[in-house]
């Protein structure tokens, strides 16, 4: 067995090449910290005493660092991990977009496509997916995860997980997962990155733990703990997450990576005293292996020597290693993922990219759409396609995107205009202006856009945030659009043109003037290698939106955090407009500008009908929930049918109502379905204050929404 060749192997190292195995550097790719790295670092890996490398990409490379490997007395392969989050080649939609098609086979098939290339291309482990809740825009880290939500964001998890590891490891087309980071790092104060989460242990398991506990179910093969602390504790060094949780209760058999650096930074938190002392609280706590802190390399040998380390806990880190070395096959054939012949068919396979325009399409949501702006009509004479992302290419790839030095992006990522081009026939001109920048003041653009959208029957603006505004150490304070886009939406609308306004972005951004006055908005954030087609079908129709957004927008930044399944509180506003002494800002209206789970479509939905099984459930039986869904509109759609509860009354506050379940449900013209929910024990369960996992006998309310804000149907019911 597996377990009977890691001990095998372990009685035949040293101490040095055990912690060896700890030991992971970078390579020259891509940095996103300080590299401490040993000059010597190619000698390291030929004397033993590396375990994996990052940032080592491509067949030629990792073969080339596989062999250095090969000359070590043992022989022990490296692992090569890379930050592979929503594509290698072929760049999906950045994965908080993804979570606004909430298509949860799109969305595994993005990450087994992301898999299969990478895979082929030497890389045996993936630091995918992140699962931090995101409750705050500022965070710029939100444009990598799921959204706020909490059943969401598991869901996504558990297929973005299955999505990597595919079948099995060991399987070629398989990359190891990396859960990341544990935990809480959404939560970090002010949005800013890499700061401090104080919150109550209630919270970390009723809204941020879920989604690592979905991953792991889904056979997560490591996690990587986080750059934050958790009450004062930081995530690397903190045993009650590592230990207590991840590999105690809940069993975890894998290995757990230090973020970069994140064991050395314990020292600037004032936490550890030096670099000794911050390996002997990672080891200690149950951080296995130590990414780009030279902690472990240094240091541990001589907290063995010195009695503080045991070699019991080395051994258990060090096994937890191997054994996924040996699943992935490495100790059979070291080179078996860094084969040219399999990478040149994964890399340039069609069918990726048409998996990359299917849940580009999905992650588009229609926030607006005013007289039918959209769809366009393909017999338009002249259409003015203005602003700063039309002719961009890399830009459509969104943060944290794998670039590779062979490919030419100005013809592998198709532009927006490029995606339009395809799109309209020869009888439709199209007019460019680029009319200003993302950021900064000039308006110099601004006469000739204006000059041009005057030509055209309609003019679509594209605007935002650049990819490098959204992802790691990009938090902002300010979440409007940046520099002078509002006032080119503004000199555009005055020309009297129908405006369709699209909006590239990682994160919530704040466009209230646009949202109130343009007859039509499309929010595509970042969507990859065929963003331009993706835009283009969405706008002539061909295809039809069905996106709901995955975090709440809010008005102003004053809001944030916002997110809507907040507690209920003892002053609730009664409605929009209440001020009087109820929770709320005076200077605001009491809704955010765009609520969770919001998006619009070319057609329309009836919801009628509902029905419940019982309105008594006893313990452990469980309420039907079914209703009609129609689709009353002239063209076929898709609608993300969301079920939400509320628990009325419990032995803790509970949120104004959770969503619980959804579906996404593809209707013709016409077409009705009924639809069937199961609500069982688990669904109404939460922790109380004594962190069990209970449901509560009393009265609960079923609601079926086609947003958080917008519920149609909803009916009362009680747990016995
Ligand atoms: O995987 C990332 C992590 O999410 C943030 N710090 C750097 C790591 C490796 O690039």
């Amino acid at each position: 067995t597996i377990d009977q060749k890691v001990n095998a192997l372990l009685k035949k190292m040293t101490i040095e090449e055990k912690i060896g195995q700890l030991n992971q550097y970078t390579g020259d790719n891509s940095a996103t910290g300080p590299i401490t790295i040993n000059p010597n670092k190619q000698a390291e890996i030929k004397a033993g005493i590396v375990g994996s490398m990052l940032n080592i990409i491509g067949t030629k490379y990792t073969r080339q660092y596989q062999e250095l490997a090969m000359q070590s007395r043992l022989k022990i392969p490296l692992l090569f991990g890379q930050d592979v989050i929503h594509g290698y080649k072929t760049t999906f939609p950045i994965p908080l977009a993804e979570a606004a098609s909430w298509d949860l086979t799109a969305i595994e098939l993005a990450a087994r496509v992301a898999a299969t290339e990478a895979s082929a291309s030497g890389i045996h482990w993936t630091f995918a997916p992140m699962v931090d809740i995101g409750r705050d825009p500022r965070w710029g880290r939100v444009m990598e995860g799921a959204g706020e939500d909490t059943y969401l964001g598991s869901k996504i998890a558990y297929a973005r997980v299955k999505g990597f590891q595919g079948n099995k490891l060991g399987d070629l087309n398989s990359v190891m997962a990396c859960v990341k980071h544990f935990a809480a790092y959404g939560a970090a104060v002010g949005g800013r990155d890499y700061n401090s989460v104080d919150m109550s242990e209630r919270m970390l398991w009723e809204t941020y733990l879920p989604p690592f506990k979905a991953a792991l179910d889904a056979g997560a093969a490591t996690f990587m703990n986080s750059f934050n602390d958790l009450n004062g504790i930081p995530a690397t060094g903190n045993a009650h997450l590592q230990r207590d949780i991840l590999k105690g209760k809940w069993d975890f058999q894998g290995f757990v990576v230090s973020d970069w650096g994140s064991i050395g930074e314990m020292v600037a938190h004032g936490y550890s005293k030096d670099l000794k002392a911050a390996a002997l609280s990672a080891i200690t706590a149950g951080s296995d292996m130590d990414m780009e802190s030279n902690a472990y390399r240094y240091h541990l040998a001589e907290l063995v020597k010195e009695g503080k380390v045991s070699v019991d806990l080395i051994d258990d880190a060090v096994k937890r290693i191997l054994r996924k070395k040996f699943e992935l096959g490495l100790f059979d054939d070291p080179y078996r993922y860094s084969d040219q012949k399999r990478a040149d068919k994964a890399l340039n396979n069609p069918e990726h990219r048409k998996a990359a325009l299917d849940v580009a399409q999905k992650s588009i949501v229609l926030l607006k759409n005013e007289n039918e702006t959209l769809p366009l009509s393909k017999n338009l004479k002249t259409i003015a396609f203005i602003g700063p992302m039309v002719k961009e290419y890399k830009e459509n790839m969104g943060f944290w995107s794998v670039e590779l030095p062979e490919v030419d992006y100005n013809k592998w990522v198709v532009s927006q205009w490029d995606g339009l081009q395809n799109k309209v026939g020869k009888n439709t001109k199209l007019l460019y202006a680029k009319g200003c920048e993302v950021d900064g003041d000039n308006k110099d653009g601004f006469a000739e856009a204006v000059a041009t959208a005057k030509q055209a029957d309609v003019v679509i603006l594209s605007i935002g945030e650049s990819r490098d505004m959204s992802g790691e150490a990009k938090s902002r304070s300010n979440l409007h659009l940046p520099g002078v886009q509002e006032d080119l939406v503004k000199a555009i609308q005055a020309t009297g043109k129908p405006v369709v306004v699209l909006v590239n972005a990682g994160r919530p951004l704040i466009f209230n003037w646009t949202a109130d006055n343009v007859p039509a908005i499309v929010y595509t954030w970042w969507l990859g290698t065929e963003a331009g087609n993706a835009i283009a079908n969405v706008l002539f129709g061909d295809y039809n939106p069905s996106g709901k957004l995955p975090m709440t927008f809010p008005r102003e930044v004053g809001q944030v955090p916002i997110y809507y399944n907040h507690y209920s509180t003892g002053r609730p506003a009664k409605d929009e407009d209440s001020k009087n002494y109820v929770s709320a800002y005076i200077d605001l209206k009491n809704s955010p500008k765009f609520p969770f789970g919001y998006g619009l479509s070319y057609t329309k939905f009836n919801y009628s009908d509902l029905k419940l099984s019982s309105t008594k459930m006893k313990n452990n039986e469980t309420i039907k929930v079914s209703f009609q869904l129609s689709n009353v509109g002239k063209v076929a759609g898709e609608e993300v049918v969301q079920l939400y509860l509320k628990d009325k009354f419990g032995s803790v506050v509970r949120p104004v109502l959770e969503l619980r379940d959804f579906q996404k449900v593809k209707l013709n013209v016409g077409e009705s379905k009924t639809i069937e929910f199961t609500i069982d024990k688990e669904k109404l369960s939460f922790y109380n204050d004594k962190l069990e996992f209970i449901a509560e006998a009393g009265d609960f309310e079923v609601m079926i929404g086609a947003s958080s804000a917008d519920i149609k149907l909803k009916s009362d019911f009680e747990l016995l």
